[in-house]
C-alpha cells in the first residue's frame, strides 16, 4: 500500500507504469525509500492513535534521512556522468527533500504533537516524493534510457 496524501486516490506509484532506471541500484534505492516512507507513515499514524510513543516513526525518519543521502548522491552522480540537462533543477529537488525530511526529524525529537506532524506529512511529505519519482526521475531515466521525455503537461 502506498502513502496517500489526501484527495488523491491509490496507487499512487504503480511501478509497473514506470519506466526503471538502466541502473538497477537506483530502482532498489526508490522501493527501499517508498518501503520508509510509508513505515514512517504507519508508526506515525500509530502514534496519534495511541496517542504516544513517537519513537518508532523517530526510528524511520532517521532511517529515512540516511537513504535519502545514499540515493540523492548516487542518483547525481549516475545523471551527471550521462550530462543529463536538468540536472541543476534535479539537486534543488532533492535538497528540498531532504530539508523536509530534516525538518520532521527535528519535530519529531522536540515538543509538537504527532498528530501536527502526521497532517504536515500527508500535506508535503507524500506529495514532495510522489511528485518526484513520478515526475523527475521518470524524466531522468526516460533520458538514460534513450527515449523522449514525455510533452509537457
Ligand atoms: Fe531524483
Ligand atoms: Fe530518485
Amino acid at each position: 500500500m502506498f502513502l496517500r496524501p489526501k484527495g488523491v486516490p491509490v496507487p499512487l506509484i504503480d511501478e509497473s507504469d514506470m519506466v526503471p532506471y538502466p541502473d538497477g541500484a537506483l530502482n532498489r534505492d526508490h522501493r527501499e525509500l517508498i518501503a520508509t516512507v510509508n513505515r514512517f507513515y504507519s508508526c506515525l499514524c500509530r502514534a496519534v492513535a495511541d496517542d504516544g510513543d513517537a519513537t518508532p516513526a523517530r526510528v524511520q525518519i532517521g532511517q529515512l534521512e540516511r537513504q535519502c543521502a545514499i540515493h540523492f548522491r548516487r542518483e547525481e552522480g549516475y545523471l551527471q556522468r550521462l550530462g543529463y540537462p536538468q540536472l541543476t533543477q534535479h539537486r534543488i529537488a532533492h535538497r528540498r527533500f531532504e530539508g523536509l525530511v530534516h525538518q520532521f526529524k527535528v519535530a519529531l525529537t522536540g515538543n509538537t504533537a504527532p498528530a501536527d506532524i502526521l497532517r504536515l506529512v500527508e500535506e508535503n511529505l507524500s506529495v514532495l516524493l510522489i511528485q518526484h519519482i513520478n515526475e523527475a526521475d521518470q524524466a531522468a531515466a526516460l533520458f538514460a534510457a534513450g527515449l523522449p521525455a514525455p510533452p509537457d503537461p
